[in-house]
């Protein structure tokens, strides 16, 4: 395989908490060759621990684009910069490797699928949660059959704070700002649940329903979300999903035919625990400690990226239907009605 050079595209929180540290350690198969942002002050947060040269470091992601030709690009822009974005990498014949969601609406998701076929760029959305250690245990306990036929997965992740993003310091930033009305816990947190509901079930979703509450003051969208799933095989997913209460709660359940799955994230319990049809419980051996899950989700995408494989870990297909998923859970809360996909 051979060495990829890549770029960074908005260089917020996620890409200082998340995103950088786990290049890092992928140094070995990549390069990173520029960072873009309007902010001068991430330019020289990212680009300092990146040991990057202000050569390096862009104003405009599309002269970065124009003069590197990276390989590829990490977009973690906000949301509703994620079209214009990925449509200028399809423009330069870019690969692009997406943070959720793919956009706000459904209609620019659209926009950026075509593009993105039209383009024949390598694509992949950046479904980190399936690469987190427990889930991944768990997921490939449900799959190789243990719980039987998976029938209800319950998730939920509560937390305490929003998340604020980085340019605008403690406020709430562009998720307040933004004149968008879908900027909430259903496309901020949920999302990661949805394409995990179905990873669980193993069954795509076709019917939604969901209420949704603001409790918080200074919101663009709503801070709870709790979402009923219908799956094609009969089998529910319920999700609650949010912040800005006081509270922190993440716990997430498996049960199917032959036993039970349960997942534990406060350090203190088995972090991943089966229970079999006659209530005995073992625990599931969970390996590394990836909290974001972003090393080994960067790892799949290299791979995919550099040709050892032909498949995206998540393309622009998986990112349309999660998306048509998350637009019938906002139809479906502001018509109190469920609605089909
Ligand atoms: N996968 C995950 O687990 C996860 C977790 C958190 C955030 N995210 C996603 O990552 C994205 C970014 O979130 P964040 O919390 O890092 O936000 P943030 O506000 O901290 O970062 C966004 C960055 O984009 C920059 N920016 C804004 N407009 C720009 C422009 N026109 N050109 C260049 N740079 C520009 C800002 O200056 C800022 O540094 C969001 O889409 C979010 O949903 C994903």
């Amino acid at each position: 395989v051979r060495e990829l050079r890549y770029c960074i595209i908005g260089c917020g929180m996620i890409v200082e908490e998340g995103h950088l540290p786990a290049w890092q350690r992928l140094t070995d198969q990549a390069t990173l060759v520029g960072i873009a942002d309007r902010s001068e002050s991430r330019l020289d947060v990212i680009g300092g621990r990146a040991n990057l040269p202000r050569a390096a470091r862009f104003n405009d992601y599309r002269h970065m684009l124009a003069e590197l030709k990276p390989d590829f690009a990490d977009i973690a822009l906000p949301h509703h910069l994620h079209q214009e974005a990925v449509l200028a990498c399809c423009e330069t014949g870019t690969g692009v490797l997406l943070e959720k969601p793919v956009a706000i609406e459904l209609a620019e998701v659209q926009c950026i699928a075509q593009a993105v076929r039209e383009g024949g760029i390598r694509f992949s959305m950046i479904h980190n949660y399936r690469t987190i250690p427990q889930h991944q245990a768990a997921l490939a306990a449900v799959t190789a059959g243990k719980v039987g036929q998976p029938q209800l997965v319950c998730m939920e992740a509560i937390w305490s704070s929003g998340w604020a993003g980085a340019a605008d310091s403690c406020a709430a930033g562009w998720r307040a700002a933004t004149h968008q009305k879908r900027v909430g816990a259903i496309n901020e947190y949920a999302y990661h649940n949805i394409y995990l509901a179905e990873a669980y079930m193993m069954s795509r979703i076709v019917r939604v329903t969901s209420k949704t509450l603001r409790t918080c003051d200074g919101l663009a969208g709503e801070n709870i979300a709790a979402i009923v799933l219908e799956h094609e095989n009969g089998g529910l997913t319920i999700i609650q999903a949010g912040y800005g209460i006081a509270k922190f709660a993440r716990r997430d359940e498996v049960h199917g035919s032959g036993g039970s799955i349960g997942l534990c994230f406060d350090g203190q319990r088995p972090a991943v625990a089966y229970t079999d049809d006659e209530g005995r419980t073992s625990e599931i051996v969970v390996e590394g400690a990836d909290g974001w899950g972003f090393d080994g989700c960067f790892a799949q995408i290299l791979a995919y990226c550099g040709g050892a494989s032909e498949k995206a870990p998540a393309d622009i297909e998986v990112g349309l239907h999660v998306s048509r998923v998350i637009d019938a859970a906002y139809r479906s809360a502001a018509s109190h009605q469920s609605v089909a996909i």
